[in-house]
């Protein structure tokens, strides 16, 4: 794997305590030290880090909606069950994301081929942590978090990066209490309803974060909401994706306990909206400690990176 020219590890007590923590050389655990040693940074809870900044500003739009509250959950731990991360969210047993080739495992209770419920490992998405706060009692949510995805490293893809859930659960006297089946459920003006707010709240966004763009809806598939979307934005001459979501599906609100609820969810990466809102170039200088970087960015601004000789200062 190659060095990252950008990022640099201190050799801190803490570092020391990441490894033994994460690489515990139990069956199935696959984390390097390189890896250990990104856990836990919270880049996305620093005031003046670019990805702080994004976080705060999709914050303080979710705060305009009116007659909801959502809470704020950004401190969850990254390390989680495969039931969490997978079977909550109805994700298949031979799905690629679940392979040790793809996911870092602490350790794999089902052994080398099998993934099991009880296998812990470095969340992949945020969505591992719906199922629990739903189950918590929190009817609307953001869920911020690093996430980890084994992946060469190049100016767009590194092993760990940050995503935003978002979740929320509607008044069942707005969208239909009774018992549906999932079909009368997708056809009823409950889940159009549903649909409809979630689209309207994350075209919101879009225009909160990059000004009027224009959009567009792509049908998608994910295995935990139905119908699912994806949506676009039409920004510097381009298509770009900016997020994943869908209405919540019935089976995971079921394991939840909450067969009798409905409502929404989006999944999207700060760094993705980070490097276009700020120009910066390389997603491996989120995890750089330069100052000539840190000092180019302020709170609450959304400033155009000045690249900086790779040399050191
Ligand atoms: N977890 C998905 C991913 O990492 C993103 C996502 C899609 C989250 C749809 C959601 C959702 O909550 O409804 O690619």
């Amino acid at each position: 794997r190659r060095a990252v020219r950008t990022g640099r590890v201190r050799a801190t007590a803490t570092a020391t305590d990441n490894v033994a923590r994460f690489v515990t050389g139990e069956t199935g655990n696959n984390v390097t030290p390189y890896i250990a040693n990104l856990v836990g940074r919270g880049l996305h809870k620093r005031a003046n880090h670019p990805l702080g900044i994004i976080k705060q500003k999709i914050e303080e739009y979710f705060e305009t909606i009116e007659g909801v509250n959502f809470e704020i959950a950004d401190a969850m731990d990254p390390v989680v069950s495969a039931q969490q991360c997978f079977n909550d969210l109805l994700i298949p047993d031979d799905h690629p994301g679940r392979l040790p080739s793809d996911t870092y495992y602490i350790s794999r209770a089902g052994g080398r081929d099998v993934s099991s419920a009880e296998d812990i490992l470095l969340r992949t998405h945020t969505s591992a942590h719906q199922s629990t706060l739903m189950k918590a009692g929190y009817e609307a949510f953001l869920c911020t978090g690093d996430v980890y995805r084994r992946d060469e490293i190049d100016a767009s893809h590194f092993p760990a990066f940050h995503q935003m859930e978002g979740v929320r659960l509607f008044d069942p006297a707005l969208v239909g209490e009774g018992e549906m089946t999932r079909e009368e459920w997708l056809a009823s003006p409950g889940c159009k309803l549903v649909a409809d707010d979630l689209k309207a709240t994350l075209e919101g966004l879009c225009d909160h974060l990059f000004g009027p763009v224009e959009k567009r809806w792509i049908d998608e598939y994910f295995p935990f909401t139905e119908p699912s979307f994806e949506l676009e934005i039409y920004y510097n001459g381009d298509w770009m994706e900016v997020l994943g979501c869908g209405v919540i599906h019935s089976g995971v609100l079921e394991n939840c306990g909450l067969s009798h609820r409905k409502g929404w969810a989006f999944g999207l990466g700060l760094e993705r909206l980070a490097m276009v809102l700020f120009e910066i170039p390389d997603i491996r200088l989120f995890w750089t400690d330069d100052e000539r970087f840190h000092k180019q960015f302020k709170a609450g601004q959304l400033t155009k990176f000045k690249p900086y000789s790779k040399y050191p200062p």
